[in-house]
Order: C-alpha cells, then sequence, then structure tokens
C-alpha cells in the first residue's frame, strides 16, 4: 500500500481538549467545562475502490494496519482499538461504509491528558460520516467516540472529550451539562492571562483501571444513598448534605469520592459564574482546590503533578494550576500572566529537572474550533 502519494480527497482536522475546571464530573452526570485546542490530529481520506479492505497509516508512528470490514474485532494492538471501535459502532448504525485508505499525523502528545483518543475517534467518525454520506449527527459522532473507547479501548469514559473535540467554538469553552447534554459557550476572554499547560511526561500505567475504578467508587456511593433517597440516579442527585448523612455508612475511600464529585460539580457552576464576571482570581483559586479534591480524596494525581502544581503557588502572577483530564500523569493547566510565561516555564522546568530528571514541556493552549473539514 503506497500511502505517500497525494490522491487524497478529504482532509479533516480533529483536535485535542483542555478542560477549565470540572474533572470526573462528567460520567457522575454533572458539569464540565472544556474546548478544544489548537493541537491535533490531521486525517487524509480517500476511498480504494474495494468493498470491505481499508488501510490505516499512522505517520508519528511510521505503522500501518489495515483490516476488512466484514470481519471488525479488537486488536491487540491498542492504539488499532481507537479506529477498529469507531468502524465496529459505526456499523451498529449504518452499512454504508466502504473500503477507504487513511493516513494520520498529530502534534497532541500522546498520554498527555488532552486527549488524543477522543480527537482520534472523533476525527475517524466524523471523516467517514463526512466521505460515505452517512448523515449521522454531530452528537451521534461524539457518542460513536465514546462507545468506542468503552467497547474497544475498555476505558469507561464519560463524554467530556469527544463532545469537546467534536462540537468546541474558537474562543470559547463549552459549558456542558453531561446529563442532559444541554450546553452553552461561554467566551474565555483571559487577557493579560494565558493557559500554559506544562506535560510531565509521565503517564503512570494505572490509568485505565484506576479510572473504571473511580467511576465504580462513585456508582457504589450513589446507589447507598439512593436507598434512603430514591430520585438519586448518580451523585448529580446528591448535595453535601445528604452525602454527609452517610459519612458513617460509606468507607472511607467512597467517601472521599463521592466528596470530591459533590464539591466540584458545584465548583464548576461557580467558576462559570467567576468567568462570565472576570473574577479571574476566583477561577484560579477554585483550580487550586480542585487540585487539592483531586490529589487528596479522588486520589488521581502523582508527585510529579502535584510538584508543579505546589512550585506554582510561589507565584503570584499565576492565578490558578491544577491536574488536568484522567490523571496519573500527563498536564497541569495553569493561568499565567503573559509577561511571566517564559520566566515561569524556565524556572518550573529547572525545579522539575532537578528534583525528578525528567525534562517539562510547556505549551499555550489556544481555545480553537472543534473537528472541521480542511479541504473536500
Ligand atoms: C478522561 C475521560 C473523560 C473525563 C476525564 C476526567 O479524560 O475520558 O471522560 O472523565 O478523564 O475529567
Amino acid at each position: 500500500m503506497d500511502f505517500t502519494q497525494e490522491t487524497y480527497n478529504l482532509v479533516i482536522d480533529s483536535p485535542g481538549r483542555i478542560n477549565i475546571i470540572g474533572e470526573h464530573t462528567d460520567y457522575n452526570n454533572g458539569f464540565v467545562l472544556p474546548t478544544a485546542i489548537d493541537k491535533k490530529i490531521q486525517f487524509k481520506f480517500r476511498k480504494n475502490n474495494s468493498p470491505s479492505i481499508c488501510n490505516v497509516y499512522s505517520a508519528n508512528y511510521n505503522t500501518s494496519f489495515s483490516f476488512d470490514l466484514r470481519n471488525i474485532k479488537p486488536s491487540l494492538q491498542q492504539w488499532e482499538n481507537y479506529i477498529l471501535g469507531v468502524i465496529y459502532e459505526i456499523q451498529q448504525l449504518s452499512n454504508k461504509l466502504e473500503g477507504f485508505d487513511c493516513v494520520l499525523e498529530s502534534n497532541i502528545p500522546v498520554g498527555s491528558g488532552i486527549s488524543s483518543s477522543a480527537a482520534l475517534e472523533c476525527g475517524l467518525a466524523f471523516g467517514l460520516n463526512e466521505m460515505f454520506n452517512l448523515k449521522l449527527s454531530k452528537i451521534s459522532l461524539v457518542k460513536i467516540g465514546q462507545r468506542a473507547e468503552h467497547n474497544y479501548v475498555g476505558t469507561k469514559c464519560g463524554i467530556m472529550d469527544q463532545f469537546a473535540s467534536v462540537m468546541s467554538k474558537a474562543g470559547h469553552v463549552i459549558l456542558l451539562d453531561c446529563q442532559s447534554l444541554e450546553y452553552s459557550y461561554v467566551p474565555i476572554d483571559i487577557n493579560p492571562y494565558k493557559i500554559l499547560l506544562l506535560n510531565t511526561n509521565v503517564s503512570h500505567n494505572l490509568a485505565s483501571g484506576e479510572y473504571n475504578l473511580r467511576r465504580q467508587q462513585c456508582e457504589d456511593g450513589a446507589k447507598i444513598i439512593s436507598k434512603k433517597y430514591p430520585k438519586v440516579n448518580s451523585l448529580r442527585d446528591v448535595s453535601s448534605e445528604m452525602l454527609l448523612e452517610f459519612k458513617n455508612e460509606l468507607d472511607t475511600v467512597t467517601f472521599n469520592r463521592c466528596y470530591y464529585v459533590v464539591d466540584e460539580k458545584e465548583r464548576v457552576l461557580n467558576t462559570v459564574e467567576a468567568l462570565k464576571n472576570n473574577k479571574l482570581n476566583i477561577v484560579g483559586k477554585n483550580m487550586y482546590k480542585t487540585h487539592e479534591g483531586l490529589s487528596k480524596l479522588y486520589e488521581v494525581s502523582c508527585p510529579e503533578l502535584d510538584f508543579l502544581v505546589d512550585f506554582s503557588k510561589n507565584y503570584s502572577k499565576v492565578i490558578g494550576a491544577r491536574v488536568m483530564g484522567g490523571g496519573f500523569g500527563g498536564c497541569t493547566i495553569n493561568i499565567v500572566h503573559k509577561d511571566f510565561i517564559e520566566q515561569f516555564t524556565k524556572q518550573a522546568s529547572e525545579a522539575y529537572f532537578k528534583k525528578f530528571n525528567i525534562k517539562l514541556t510547556a505549551f499555550e493552549a489556544m481555545p480553537s474550533e472543534g473537528t472541521s473539514i480542511v479541504n473536500n
């Protein structure tokens, strides 16, 4: 298969995402505040005249694989499962897929908490929808991506990442209610501050198992509470007063997990108000509180992330910082005065290297448009 010829007629950009606040709230039916950023996977597609043979090439890994649409099943290569999972889910809804070639190239660092996986799932679904005229709505594409991750990758993720990847609007964050999927765009004009991501460049492999465990613990907590309060379907329906009534009934770990989520749910709404009123100090303080909860109660941080968040507290020109995404490594998200970005990055990198002997990578994140067609 020659992937190099420039005969691709459909090019799609599919972005990674940041999340200002609302971490591990999506699968508890709470609120999140994400947006796509200017880091993306670019997909080039062409039909290949075969009824069912498909070829996918990753330029980053210089590797390719082929599959037959008549025989889709999970692979032992995890990255292939993101692709195969999407194909499988599309086939549950449509029989219009035919053979295609696809080349992908990414500048989203993998394992960095900015969801290269949702970008991969959603870009593929978006491109195939376009090329084969499947007539699937954007929300269907979002759900296809999420289901692929559940069923083929094995992470029981919420809907935030796929939603942000597909639905984002440049210059805005999305306030998404993960229960009803109602959403609104909130302008994010934080000048003279900027969003700086510091990538720890560690990715502790606990991530998927621990992630699913957190989800289970939250569901267990909600179930116990629902015995007294039958209207409770998820932690979305639990107030802090209600939760406190169960302090002795829930084991400490479950209680802590639930406590963090119930608190975070409120914090998202409070942060949106602050953002709308340009009260960035409140946004920043809330981010620090989120980190505290994620580290101490939800236990999805790690020494590298904690170090960077603590380090940022030495500087008044950094108004907020926290671990972003699933946790156990990846990036911290920081709100930093634009004149201080260079100096802060330099000092944080030096301190981080001294402590862990690992190089930090830093980049500014620009709230950007969701998955889109580059040319057709
Ligand atoms: C991962 C998941 C999301 C969300 C975040 C934590 O990125 O894919 O659904 O749960 O973790 O907020």
